[in-house]
């Protein structure tokens, strides 16, 4: 996906997958500063982490509370410019500065893969871990009206929702399944991942014919068992490929300063992530 994009831009860059032990991140993301690479994406188990060892961060990243992507820049004439603005031998002090672009993502994916627009909405979401919580936060942000917040681990829905209850008192927040029709569900959870998975929600806890629209965070494989059933029960559905597209597309925003090719982003995908 990075490298389509890259290419479609006209820029002489290049995407590398490196797998780094959470003791070594610091020093990885030294290193890419002194190699002066242009910048990086985190994924698990570094997104929280890495918060700690940016030099500074942007509100996105203090917001939601996880770096997913680092845009190296260089000062210049009093200000802090992207490091590729400046021709390779320039010597100057170099900074760090962490961004979030996964929470805007997951509002992103649903308003354009399911046309909806979460205000007023009334949404379960399944799943309270680090995926789940940042989207019921970001449901809030975009004016839903009721939310229930289902987890396998009550506590983790308890402290979502009283996060929610504080930050965007307007939200009615539950931590019990909707008794009357919904807009959405969110599956947030990893289940669905393997074949042998069971179902993130069961039809007696909460029936999906009651549910306007589903989207599931999973993407691989493109239809999981919850999405055939959803579908099969009359709602709208997207899978998560989505999300993944829009959170490197605006990554590859920040460090290119360009609008990102998504057309030729999502075709790489879909053919590298299905064979399409
Ligand atoms: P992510 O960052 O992708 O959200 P995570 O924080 O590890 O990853 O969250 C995984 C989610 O899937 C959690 O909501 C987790 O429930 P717990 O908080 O109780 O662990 C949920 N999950 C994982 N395996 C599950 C299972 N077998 N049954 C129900 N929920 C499960």
């Amino acid at each position: 996906m990075q490298n389509a994009g890259i290419a479609a831009l006209n820029l002489n860059w290049r995407y590398l997958a490196c797998e780094v032990h959470p003791n070594d991140l610091a020093s990885a993301i030294a290193g890419a500063k002194a190699m002066k690479f242009i910048g990086l994406n985190l994924t698990v188990p570094h997104k929280i982490l890495a918060l700690k060892m940016c030099d500074v961060l942007d509100d996105s990243a203090k917001t939601w509370g996880a770096v997913n992507t680092i845009r190296f820049e260089i000062k210049l004439n009093g200000g802090w410019v992207p490091i590729n603005q400046v021709p390779a031998d320039e010597v100057g002090e170099i900074r760090s500065h962490g961004f979030n672009t996964d929470a805007d993502a997951v509002t992103q994916s649903i308003r354009e893969d399911l046309k909806m627009e979460g205000k007023g909405a009334r949404i379960l979401i399944l799943g309270a871990g680090g995926a789940g919580r940042v989207a019921a936060l970001k449901c809030a942000t975009h004016g839903a009206a009721e939310l229930f917040l289902i987890n396998r681990t009550k506590s983790k829905a308890e402290e979502a929702a009283a996060e929610i209850k504080s930050r965007f008192p307007a939200v009615t927040t539950h931590t019990n399944f909707p008794r009357e029709k919904i807009d959405l569900i969110i599956n947030a959870t990893s289940l669905g991942l393997k074949s042998n998975d069971p179902l993130p929600l069961s039809e007696s806890d909460f029936s999906l014919k009651n549910a306007t629209a589903v989207y599931d965070m999973i993407y691989r494989p493109a239809e999981t068992p919850f999405l055939q059933l959803a579908k099969s029960a009359g709602c709208k559905t997207a899978n998560g490929l989505g999300m993944l597209l829009y959170q490197g597309a605006k990554a590859l925003e920040l460090w290119s300063e360009k609008p990102a090719p998504l057309n030729v982003m999502r075709e790489a995908l879909l053919k590298n992530i299905y064979g399409k």
